[in-house]
């Protein structure tokens, strides 16, 4: 009888079979520690989220919003008859409807969003005030790839990513979503996506530091949450929150400071933590319109338009997908 012993399967950064406890794990044993911001929006951290957006200091919501009321117009007439609109990450559907009802040529919508939950409730909605409209959701994870549903036909489609959350993807994996999402929306698509812009240091820390602490309480809540799904036994009240920019990096970072020396159980393990000693949480990358467009240029999209708000704040860039025979 011969014992097979199963080395535990290597799991890459990017596998979807990759979960919460992996990656919490892998994060507090690296060094520096640190933790995946999409494991912020559990419920609660989705319901500070929504409040942040409506900060005074977080103009990035606020700001996209107005851009694209004011610009849908000239938005839609870029877009083709009968078109297909592929969402990438769906949270934001206040943003969809004003896309939607500049160009009523869009006949198709294809929200594409991990939680299959709140796809249901969203798109329900949408169906109903847009009869006609071809609603087509899919629960996949954005980042790997995915197939579009067979029903899009022969559409032209066009890819939208706003609210600045390429800005949550480092740089080497912005390139892969934009490559990935030229292969996927193909020959002839657009690409709408909303990305914050490089500004004043002082506007972008203040946006991440609100004084109602809400920011703060996004933050720590990722604490709470690996502590009630993971065993934690993480006192809040021993971390600070802490987000400062890196101008070199260009890229806003959060961290949770440990205000003593500690040790904190997780997942069935101790974690030593240093006074002082952080987690990186969050890295917010801003761009300039130059620098989002020669990222945009290597991963297969040429620039079709970009529009940005008086205060050059934030920008909206339509790409089109270079030929592939170019
Ligand atoms: C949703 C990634 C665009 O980076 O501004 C807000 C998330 N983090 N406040 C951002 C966030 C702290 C947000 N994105």
């Amino acid at each position: 009888m011969s014992i097979v012993v199963r080395r535990p399967r290597a799991l890459a950064i990017d596998d979807p079979g990759r979960t919460f406890l992996d990656d919490v794990l892998a994060g507090l044993l690296a060094e520096p520690k640190r933790l995946p911001p999409k494991y912020f929006y559990d419920r609660i951290g989705s319901e500070l989220f929504q409040r942040i957006t409506t900060l005074p200091e977080y103009y990035l919501t606020r700001t996209e919003i107005g851009i694209l009321e004011a610009r849908a117009g000239e938005i839609a007439k870029l877009i083709p008859a009968n078109a297909a609109v592929v969402e990438f990450g769906a949270g934001s559907s206040a943003k969809t409807r004003i896309l939607l009802r500049a160009a009523p040529q869009i006949s198709a919508y294809v929200p594409v969003d991990i939680s299959g939950a709140f796809l249901a409730a969203e798109t329900a909605q949408l169906q109903q005030e847009m009869p006609d409209l071809r609603v087509l959701p899919i629960a996949a994870d954005f980042m790997a790839p995915f197939a579009l549903p067979a029903e899009l036909g022969g559409r032209p489609r066009i890819g939208f990513f706003p609210g600045s959350t390429i800005g949550n993807l480092e740089p080497h994996e912005a390139n892969a979503l934009l490559r990935q999402a030229a292969a996927i929306l193909g020959r002839g698509a657009l690409f709408v996506v909303g990305v914050d812009l490089v500004k004043d240091p002082d506007i972008l820390t203040a946006a991440y530091n609100d004084r109602d602490g809400v920011t703060a309480a996004f933050n720590l809540n990722l604490l709470m949450r690996i502590n009630h799904e993971l065993g934690g036994e993480f006192n809040p009240a021993a971390f600070r929150h802490r987000a400062c920019y890196n101008s070199e990096q260009r890229r806003i970072e959060m961290h949770l400071v440990s205000l003593a020396r500690q040790r904190v159980r997780a997942c069935g393990k101790s974690f030593d933590f240093r006074r002082g000693e952080t987690i990186h949480t969050e890295n917010s990358y801003k761009y300039t319109v130059e620098s989002f467009r020669s990222r945009a240029l290597g991963a297969g999209w040429t620039s079709a338009a970009t529009f940005v708000d008086a205060q050059n704040y934030f920008s909206v860039h339509v790409l089109r997908a270079k030929d592939a025979a170019a």
